[in-house]
């Protein structure tokens, strides 16, 4: 299958990358779209009507926004997949009728090879032959590099507000602790090794005892001690409350 992306911006390089094929790309900013064909050993094309004719299956990278737009350029297209934030399938069917649609909503740690990718599934729908065979082949390459969740399409804006925006979250927490250790004597690049080191024994912790939250973090606090007095803090702050506001905020537009 001959992946072509119309938009080789942040999310859609990091999927391009995951995958691993040679691919057409397209970009309103010349340069990038060659980088990245450069980087996959494929091919920039000149615009998006040469890329719908000849990739099997457009991956539409570009804003949301831009559906109808873009979709006046790719009239000719044989197969969409769409990783575009908040257009459900049948604003899809509604752009591009007639051909194979497929909605993933993908977090940027793809592009090196431990993403998460929902992928919609449309709820009373008949997929025909043709877009169950491209669902099949697409969610294979997808599964390269990330874990794959098949979800209903109406809780598509929910999967992002978990895992979609996670990366930006952990960074915040990431980039708040090292603030921390540098007030107390770490340079940033140590303090920032260590800490990226943390989250990914304790990711890797949590997914060993089976995602068990209360037993991972019943092993770090000892009574009295330390983690308890952080945990507190952690409370009082509001953390756990700000976590619900956030994911709410998410919905709201995904
Ligand atoms: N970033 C994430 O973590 C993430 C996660 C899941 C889904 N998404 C979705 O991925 C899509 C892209 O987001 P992003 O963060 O990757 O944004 P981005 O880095 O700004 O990438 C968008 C790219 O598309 C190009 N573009 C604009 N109009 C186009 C057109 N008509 N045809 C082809 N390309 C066009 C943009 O060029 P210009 O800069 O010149 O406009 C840019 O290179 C969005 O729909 C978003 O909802 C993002």
């Amino acid at each position: 299958m001959r992946l072509g992306f119309l938009g080789t911006g942040n999310m859609a390089s990091a999927l391009a990358r995951g995958i691993g094929e040679p691919a057409l790309c397209f970009d309103p900013v010349e340069e990038r779209a060659e980088a990245l064909a450069r980087e996959l050993g494929g091919e920039a094309v000149a615009d998006p009507r040469t890329l719908a004719e000849r990739a099997d299956v457009v991956v539409l990278g570009h804003k949301p926004y831009q559906l109808e737009a873009a979709a006046r350029e790719l009239s000719g297209a044989k197969a969409i997949v769409s990783i575009l934030g908040g257009v459900d399938v049948s604003a899809l069917r509604a752009a591009y009728p007639d051909r194979p649609v497929v909605r993933l909503m993908p977090n940027t740690p793809v592009g090196v090879g431990k993403g998460v990718v929902a992928v919609a599934i449309e709820e009373g729908a008949q997929p025909s032959a043709e877009e169950t065979r491209v669902r099949a082949e697409v969610i294979a390459l997808v599964e390269r590099c990330s874990t794959v969740l098949e979800v209903p399409d109406s809780r598509m804006a929910a999967a992002t507000a978990i895992f979609g925006v996670l990366p930006a979250y952990v960074a915040v927490w990431a980039e708040a602790t090292v603030d921390a250790a540098v007030r107390h004597g770490f340079t940033p690049d140590e303090a920032g090794r260590v800490v990226a080191a943390g989250i990914e024994g304790s990711a890797a912790l949590l997914r060993d005892q089976g995602h068990d939250t209360l037993a991972v973090r019943r092993a770090v606090t000892s009574p009295g001690g330390s983690t308890a007095r952080g945990l507190r803090a952690l409370d009082q702050g509001g953390l756990r409350e700000t976590v619900q506001d956030a994911f709410d905020a998410v919905m709201d537009v995904a």
